[in-house]
């Protein structure tokens, strides 16, 4: 069955022109991008988007972070989408992530780590809806 993932290039990989790269390996894999919008991120959405991490001591900088400048924004699509796309995505510390994985390849740190995917079918829902206001 199809499913929609949230899939976000993050300021670091959209400063660095990594766009093109990034969306070719969702391509690549059998995925398709159904939506995508350039987009900066208000510092109430980012505050709704990590609320689950407010009490992290981390918080503040994730704010800044992905508030600093544009994101690349997208709903990604095809069968087992979620799973499929933090498969390509790698673990969140890119220094520990694999090389092939997006994260591995492309981040050196966890402050800065190029992207972000959805980690469950529901919480694709939650972010679709609030980064696009849409399903
Ligand atoms: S946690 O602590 O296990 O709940 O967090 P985790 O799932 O590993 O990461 C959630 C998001 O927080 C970001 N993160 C950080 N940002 C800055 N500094 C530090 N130390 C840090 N640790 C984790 C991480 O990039 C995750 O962002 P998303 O966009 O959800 O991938």
């Amino acid at each position: 069955m199809s499913e929609k993932a949230f899939v976000m290039i993050k300021p670091d990989g959209v400063r660095r022109g990594l766009i093109g790269k990034i969306v070719n390996r969702f391509e690549e894999k059998g995925l398709t991008l159904a939506w995508a919008e350039m987009m900066n991120v208000s510092r109430e959405t980012a505050e709704t988007h990590y609320g689950h991490l407010r009490d992290k001591p981390f918080f503040g900088e994730l704010v800044d972070y992905i508030t600093s400048g544009p994101v690349f924004a997208m709903i990604v699509e095809g069968r087992g989408a979620v799973k499929n796309a933090r498969s390509l995505i790698g673990p969140t510390d890119p220094a520990a992530a694999p090389p092939g994985t997006i994260r591995g390849d492309y981040g050196l740190d966890v402050e800065e780590n190029v992207i972000h995917g959805s980690d469950s079918p529901d919480n694709a829902t939650r972010e679709i809806a609030l980064f696009f206001n849409r399903m």
